[in-house]
């Protein structure tokens, strides 16, 4: 693991892009988005690669473009809610840099996802808790707890912070 690269990980609407965003500029670190990257690769939004391509082919091409960020170093990576939750993935992240977990918990999630269709997998609410709870099990590999259910964005990113400096 290397301290030069953050991957921030954890369920939908835990504010991965949110949190990424601001580290970066507490750091002046370029900041990546895996679902952006995704959007960009295929020409289509996550919604649309669901619906016509499929969840299988959004995988690929979300390990495509986790493999495409390994050489970037002094980075805040935002992850998509299912990245970390494939074993081949949490493994390279794992050595790639500091996995960092937003740990909310499934009434902040409910609080916060829109209902607009932009996520396919959080389109069904009983579907959804049940991904949440099965994720969880995925998350506690990551190297690093933050309690995003409290803590302000700001306060977040002062944690992390100290963290890479501790
Ligand atoms: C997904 C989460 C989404 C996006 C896609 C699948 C998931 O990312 O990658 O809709 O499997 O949990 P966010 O966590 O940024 O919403």
């Amino acid at each position: 693991m290397r301290a030069d690269k953050i991957y921030l990980v954890g369920f939908m609407g835990a504010g991965k892009s949110t949190l990424a965003t601001a580290i970066g500029a507490r750091l002046d670190w370029r900041v990546e988005d895996i679902d952006t990257l995704v959007e960009q690769r295929e020409h289509l939004t996550v919604a649309e690669i669901f619906a016509q391509r499929g969840e299988r082919h959004f995988r690929d091409a979300e390990r495509a473009v986790l493999a495409e960020l390994l050489p970037t170093r002094h980075a805040i990576i935002a992850t998509g809610g299912g990245t970390y939750a494939d074993p081949g993935n949490r493994s390279l992240i794992n050595r790639d840099g500091v996995s960092m977990w937003l740990d909310v918990s499934l009434r902040r999630v409910i609080e916060r996802l829109p209902t607009d269709g932009r996520r396919p997998l959080a389109s069904n609410r009983s579907e959804m808790e049940r991904l949440f709870r099965a994720r969880q099990s995925a998350y506690r590999h990551s190297h690093v707890r933050l309690d995003a259910d409290r803590a302000s964005t700001g306060a977040l990113v002062e944690q992390v912070v100290d963290w890479l400096e501790s």
